[in-house]
């Protein structure tokens, strides 16, 4: 049933039914820039706003900086106007509804860096007027949305739920999914108000199959900070099964496909070379930090933590084993390193566990190079690398080659055959059998 919206509300209900409102996005990252994307091609007028000049400039030209985003898909939604790039708060004042979508890293101490969102927040207060929805998707503690924005958009005395509007939902994007896009992944939302959610509901039904409505933001917030944390737990069980099971002689990847027969009850997760990108390593931060405040100490997260944490090591660890058996040390071997990215098929290396390794054989005098066709060149133990071409690569050439990312290029038959002794973290030569020169975590 839909709840009282009051004039304003009804009237901006209305434009977002028939998608002649204006859908302002903040942050054009690998959140934000799908979003506007989805929300243009869905026929809105948007404007999206990013801080970063050179970035703005980019997209503003067409060009996308993120693999989702084709600029073949970009360049005429930009061209016919239907989508402006700006980088300055002030393109947001005839903007109907604003999604903000900026990053929400961690401090020194791993505690929330919430200073993007006030950021933005400020942006968005700057122009904000009576009958505007503003939705945050940003990752972040529960009661962000509340505590945080809402006194920023009610100073002049702008009640929520009457003149303004505003609401959670995660994003749940997972970059480089090609089954999961943006549409089809089900958007949780909560509102300030029943009106708030409502109306983001109804914003999110216009380009999403499936919007699940829950009962706060609060609730919203905490939803995702579970999913993530969720994730992250059930990583390090599976990291430290591969550390038990190496102890015990058998492989992990045997353990987990049998396991993974049972038809309930059992959900696999697959071991690796640790956690990295923008939200596994620190989402679950924020719940902790949060549940710290009320006087728990979150003991699953810091467990965790600790495991997924030390994976680096135990893989720089395996290498150095692996060469020993060989009679060579890491000192003076030449070690090849597939993928630097923190998953498959992204060029994303933000907190990529591979940089922590790499650095690692590089203090140890290993002659390092690496390959990714997504990412040019890493700057990682005061040196800059530039990644050597995967069909010129001579694997035979490496005394180890070690694989961290298993992007498709790699094809497994090639590194069997070709390399001389490899670590394979991810297991992508598994297809193939068991080699006694593969190596598998
Ligand atoms: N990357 C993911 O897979 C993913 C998935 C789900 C949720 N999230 C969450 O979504 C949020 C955004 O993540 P992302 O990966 O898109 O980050 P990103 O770094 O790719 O993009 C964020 C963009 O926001 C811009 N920005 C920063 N401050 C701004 C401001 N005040 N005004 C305008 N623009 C500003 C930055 O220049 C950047 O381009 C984070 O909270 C993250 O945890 C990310």
């Amino acid at each position: 049933m839909t709840p009282p919206l009051g004039a304003l509300g009804a009237r901006l209900e209305e434009r977002l039914r028939n998608r002649s409102a204006t859908v302002g996005v903040v942050g054009l990252g690998y959140v934000g820039l799908p979003l506007a994307v989805g929300f243009a091609r869905a026929g809105f007028s948007v404007v999206g706003v990013d801080a970063d000049p050179t970035r703005a400039t980019l997209l503003a030209a067409g060009t996308s900086p993120v693999e989702d985003v084709p600029t073949a898909d970009l360049r005429p939604l930009v061209e016919s106007g239907r989508l402006r790039v700006r980088s300055t708060p002030d393109a947001l004042a005839d903007a109907d509804a604003i999604v903000i979508c900026v990053p929400t890293p961690l401090g020194k101490s791993k505690e929330p860096d919430i200073s993007f969102i006030v950021a933005a927040a400020e942006g968005v207060a700057s122009v904000l007027r009576p009958g505007r929805l503003i939705v945050l998707e940003s990752t972040t503690y529960p009661g962000t949305t509340d505590e945080v924005l809402l006194p920023r958009f009610s100073k002049g005395g702008l009640r929520a739920g009457e003149d303004i509007f505003l609401a959670f939902s995660p994003e749940r994007i997972d970059p480089g999914n090609r089954t999961w896009g943006l549409a089809r992944i089900p958007k949780v939302v909560g509102g300030v108000t029943p009106a708030c959610r409502h109306l983001a509901q109804t914003l999110y039904g216009q380009i999403i199959e499936q919007v699940v409505p829950v009962s706060s933001t609060q609730v919203a917030e905490m939803v995702k900070l579970f999913e993530n944390t969720f994730r992250s737990v059930n990583i390090a069980l599976v990291n430290e099964l591969a550390i038990v099971c190496r102890r015990l002689g058998m492989s992990v990847w045997e353990v987990i496909d049998a396991a993974a027969t049972k038809p309930f009850g059992f959900m696999p997760f697959s071991p690796g070379p640790g956690i990295g990108g923008h939200c596994l390593p620190s989402d679950p931060h924020y719940l902790s930090w949060r549940t710290r405040l009320a006087g728990y100490e979150a003991k699953f997260i810091a467990f965790a933590d600790e495991i997924n944490g030390g994976m680096p090591d135990y893989v720089v660890e395996l290498a150095a084993g692996a060469l020993n058996e060989q009679t060579k040390s890491v000192k003076g071997s030449r070690i090849l390193v597939l993928g630097v990215a923190y998953k498959a098929g992204v060029g994303d290396i933000r907190d990529s566990p591979a940089l922590q390794i790499i650095e690692s054989l590089l203090a140890r005098g290993a002659h390092l190079d690496y390959c990714d066709p997504r990412v040019a060149q890493v700057a990682v133990g005061g040196q800059v690398l530039k990644s050597v071409a995967w069909d010129h690569a001579d694997l035979a050439a490496y005394d180890l080659v070690l694989l961290l990312t298993a992007h498709a290029e790699f094809t497994p038959r090639r590194l069997v055959d070709e390399a001389r002794l490899v670590l394979d973290t991810r297991n992508a030569t598994g297809v193939l059998g068991e080699f006694r020169h593969v190596i598998r975590i």
